[in-house]
């Protein structure tokens, strides 16, 4: 467990390489974060970022998905697993499940996810596909609170990419995952410090009601 001095804490699920976990690691470690993983979740056993969290002295374990025939079932496993942790937040770091509306509301409100669109723009996955086909001049991810609805719950800050007349798949989105690394633990800083609320459904920035997400332009 990497410690910082702060009584928050929180655990990441994923399921692929954690660049983003390892960006939020990174920040721990460098004191710009002040946040206690105590935990990684994969649903994917051979996860990269589950080597990530071990070398961060993180405990990990892995639930499998394709283990449950459930949805549901596979969710009361992993509440069971991250309840052993008691986390503040529970942070999405990649984490390619739907979660059921009966796992969220267990932590309305404390689930924090990254996202490779400027959502409301292309939920769901092959975004960089999806924005180069629709012309896009402007791509770029999105941190948001976590509801029921599928990548649709209330934003908190976006990065911004301009789209480039050569780019592919693979070119925009390595570009724009950059910037997620950059966007997640600024999101998290402002939770944790208490800047940034999630109340009656809307974020709030210094008490004030955040009418758009935050934006960075790269
Ligand atoms: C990131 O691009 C993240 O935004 C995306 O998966 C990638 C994980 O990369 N998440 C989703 O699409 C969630 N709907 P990482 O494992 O290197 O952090």
């Amino acid at each position: 467990m990497i410690k910082a001095t702060t009584d928050k804490s929180a655990v990441a699920l994923i399921s692929g390489s954690g660049s983003n976990l390892q960006a939020i690691i990174d920040a721990i470690e460098n004191k710009e974060l002040k946040l206690t993983i105590s935990a990684v979740i994969s649903n994917v056993d051979n996860a990269k970022g589950l080597i990530r969290a071990e070398k961060a002295g993180i405990s990990t374990s892995c639930i499998k998905h394709n283990e449950f025939s459930e949805r549901i079932n596979y969710d009361r496993m992993l509440l069971k697993e991250i309840e052993k942790y008691k986390p503040d937040y529970i942070i999405l770091a990649g984490f390619m499940r739907i979660l059921t509306p009966w796992f969220i509301n267990q932590y309305h409100g404390l689930i924090i996810n990254i996202h490779p669109s400027l959502l409301p723009k292309f939920p769901g996955l092959n975004t960089h596909q999806r924005a180069i086909d629709n012309n896009e001049k402007w791509h770029g991810c999105t941190v948001h609170i976590v509801t029921e609805d599928l990548d649709g719950g209330p934003p908190i800050i976006q990065a911004k990419v301009p789209v480039k007349i050569n780019d592919n798949s693979s070119t925009l989105s390595s570009r724009v995952l950059k910037t997620e690394h950059q966007i997640y633990k600024k999101a998290l800083q402002l939770l944790i410090s208490g800047q940034l609320e999630y109340k009656n459904k809307n974020i709030w920035l210094s008490h004030e009601k955040l009418e758009k997400p935050l934006e960075i332009v790269f």
